[in-house]
């Protein structure tokens, strides 16, 4: 039996808590609240000669849907999502992240996951920006928490392409936590080069952060826990209630045209496969870091936690209609589509921007990492996922040289996709190739079985998240630039950074 095959049946047994009290959201009437839209972040004014934003952090009440008593979360001044910031690039902006959440967590801390023991306070949080190019100081390294009560400034320098990022909290041990609680939020940088390609803006370009949770019959949010009271981590998060922008089933009137839809995936550990129900195909349009070169026409999208989409959906053929944003058998949003159009879209732009592959001629290294399994003889055993066998406080091994070109090799030996993320930098995706994962666990040999695969056209371009499929080795091409200094790469299935699968890594001035 394997552990996850363990943890399925006790889910099914009693060693978990019963799904009794637990809300089944198809029972709430659908598309009854309208799509809330996050309210844009303002700067208090200018310190050392930058836009000064102060965003506090607090536990707030929200309701999630028409029928439900308002839930209880953590979120950014009265939001979660908490407010988008909307920088520019060149101009930097300084952030005071302020703690004002109560002592105490209301969700259940493992005291046994690295960094989360009963040695440090409960609550703790440090805000990391997501796919920004940020000073070490600054990146949000989840050993610089801080508690109720405290802040920091964190300097963004938005030296990098127009895109989407998002900010979220990164604090050691209880990540999954201060997520699911609602701790993220969005960042745009806008640029020229993209102001100048005529997409779709102001109210026809749409936010849409998607998360799953699981809600309790009295409305609040339920985090499950393993039948071990010491050792209450899980390995992974699935919920039955998909939010969009924090609503669940909500719905949006929309114009016959096209909208531009800048799309993440903040779940703890679900993966989307989105379709819309007229079957009308999707245009992607950029990625994690950024435009790809030309719209990729793609009828189902995969969003892994931490990747973003940048969509055009074009609701001329639906006038009058309703067309529904579905992943598997969940209904996640309605569009209902209006008669008349105000403002005619133009048509899109064949090309977006070029994008210069990265040479591997240019790699100056190659590191094979492997992936490596929860797995062990005895299924009762709660084994951590690993990131070439180390441990978080194991010594740095990965340690780049700024400005120069490495090939990193993920050789995914499990029997999951593990999105995998590097802060500070952006890579391209070279290809993805199964290899025989019993020769390798047995003599460190790579023997493949099949030719390698490029990447997809819509993950062709930038991006800071991949997904490293199972029995695949997947290689990413990544220039280390920017800055100097400590960082850290890790899984985005937030259960799997908890438990040992993020690592340090520093990139390291030439001498
Ligand atoms: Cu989105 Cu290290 O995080
Ligand atoms: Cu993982």
């Amino acid at each position: 039996m394997t552990r996850r095959e363990f943890l399925e049946a006790s889910l099914a047994s009693a060693l978990l808590p019963s799904p009794a009290g637990l809300l089944d959201p198809n029972r709430l009437p659908k598309f009854v609240d309208r799509l809330s839209i996050p309210p844009r972040a303002r700067s208090i004014g200018i310190r050392n000669k930058f836009p000064l934003y102060r965003i506090p952090m607090r536990q707030i009440e929200r309701k999630i849907h028409r029928d439900l008593p308002a839930t209880r979360m953590w979120g950014f001044d009265a939001a979660s999502p908490g407010p988008t910031i909307e920088a520019r690039r060149g101009e930097p902006l300084l952030v005071e992240w302020a703690n004002e959440l109560p002592q105490k967590h209301f969700l259940p801390i493992d005291h046994s996951l690295h960094g989360a023991g009963t040695d440090v306070p409960e609550v703790r949080t440090i805000i990391h920006l997501h796919g920004g190019r940020v000073p070490p100081e600054s990146d949000g390294y989840p050993e610089n928490w801080f508690t109720p009560g405290k802040s920091v400034v964190s300097f963004y320098p938005n030296r990098q392409d127009a895109t989407m990022l998002w900010y979220h909290d990164h604090a050691m041990g209880i990540t999954r936590l201060n997520m699911f609680a609602g701790l993220f939020g969005l960042y745009v940088i806008r640029d020229e080069e993209e102001g100048a390609l005529d997409l779709p803006k102001g109210s026809y370009e749409i936010p849409l952060v998607l998360y799953d949770r699981s809600i309790r019959n009295d409305g609040q949010l339920f985090y499950p826990v393993s039948g071990d009271p010491a050792k209450p981590w899980i390995s992974e998060f699935f919920g039955e209630a998909i939010l969009a922008n924090g609503t669940l089933f909500p719905f949006l009137e929309v114009e016959p045209r096209q909208y531009r839809f800048r799309m993440l995936n903040a779940s703890n550990s679900r993966f989307y496969y989105l379709s819309l129900s007229n079957k009308r195909p999707f245009r992607q349009i950029g990625s994690d870091q950024g435009l790809l070169t030309a719209p990729v026409v793609i009828e189902r999208l995969t969003m892994a936690p931490g990747e973003r989409a940048d969509v055009v959906l074009d609701f001329a053929s639906a006038r009058g209609g309703r067309v529904v944003l579905g992943s598997d058998r969940y209904s996640i949003l309605e569009f209902r589509v209006s008669n008349t159009v105000a403002a005619e879209n133009h048509p899109l732009p064949v090309r977006l921007r070029t994008i210069e592959r990265i040479s591997e001629r240019e790699a100056v290294k190659t590191r094979p990492l492997s992936l490596d399994g929860g797995d062990s003889d005895d299924p009762t055993l709660v084994m951590p996922m690993l990131l070439n066998g180390a441990r978080w406080h194991d010594p740095v091994t990965e340690d780049p040289t700024l400005d120069t070109v490495e090939i990193w090799s993920l050789i995914n030996t499990t029997d999951d996709s593990h999105p995998i993320h590097l802060h500070l930098v952006r890579f391209q995706i070279l290809d993805r190739r199964p290899f025989d994962v019993f020769t390798y666990l047995n003599d460190r040999e790579l023997r493949y079985t099949a030719a390698a695969v490029p990447p997809e056209a819509n993950e062709a371009g930038w991006k800071d998240v991949v997904r490293a499929e199972p029995r695949m080795v997947t290689r990413i091409i990544v220039r280390f630039e920017g800055f100097a200094g400590r960082y850290v790469w890790h899984c985005h299935v937030l259960e799997h950074e908890d438990f040992e699968m993020m690592r340090p890594y520093e990139v390291v001035k030439a001498h």
